[in-house]
């Protein structure tokens, strides 16, 4: 499974990508407007660790959308263009996949039947909300589980990504359904490191040491 960091913050995105342990980014609306900068500047930024980035515009209709793809793709390298899981949204996934060469990611997705139509029209990635869809009573991760059940049987060329991730169970959860990506808050990629083993274990290492240095020859 490949991590994606879902943050439009370039020091965060820049330190997971020190890491090496992501393969790409996804932002939105929400979390570019909490950057409160200029948005082609940003993901001009954002970009530059050339890996897939996917940004989502404002259009609703298909023509809209297709337009708007086109101008969201040239504001840097590896751009995947997010459209609403609408009808008008999917039309303009077929139409950008067949005549425009441009990747897509279709959000907002949370269902079978909606991941299924994404698929059908090509979408390059399918993001399931599996957190947002929790906090309605319903699970989430059953739904990635039936997506990536049926996606693989029909040999469905579209990458399921797991979005609206809230806890790192939610990682571990998605790793296990055998999605194909994770799009992982910078607070949720550092609680992954976490293990107070780790800690504890640390700790008594750094003491056994001094005993090392205590006993070394001078
Ligand atoms: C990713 O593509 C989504 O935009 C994101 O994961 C949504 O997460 P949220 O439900 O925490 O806003």
């Amino acid at each position: 499974m490949k991590i994606f960091i879902d943050s439009a913050n370039i020091d965060e995105i820049r330190e997971a990508n020190e890491w090496g342990i992501i393969d790409g980014v996804t932002t939105n609306p929400s979390l570019i407007a909490r950057e409160k900068k200029d948005i082609k500047q940003l993901i001009w930024e954002i970009t530059e660790i050339n890996k897939p980035v996917s940004v989502e515009g404002s259009s609703k209709e298909a023509d809209g959308l297709i337009k708007e793809a086109g101008e969201i793709a040239g504001w840097g390298r590896n751009i995947v263009v997010k459209i609403p899981m609408t009808p008008e949204g999917i039309k303009a996934v077929t139409i950008l996949k067949n005549y425009h060469n441009i990747k897509t990611n279709m959000t907002l997705v949370f269902s079978v039947n909606q991941a299924l139509l994404a698929a059908m029209a090509g979408a390059t990635y399918v993001s399931l909300f599996v957190g947002r869809l929790d906090d309605t009573g319903v699970d989430g991760m059953q739904v990635v589980e039936d997506i990536i059940k049926i996606f693989n049987h029909y040999h469905l060329k579209s990458e399921v990504i797991v979005a609206s991730i809230r806890t790192p169970q939610h990682v571990t959860e998605a790793a296990i359904a055998g999605a194909h990506v994770a799009t992982v808050p910078f607070k949720i990629l550092e609680q992954m490191f976490n293990h107070p083993l780790t800690d504890a274990g640390i700790k008594k290492f750094t003491k056994d040491w001094e005993e090392i240095e205590k006993c070394a020859k001078k």
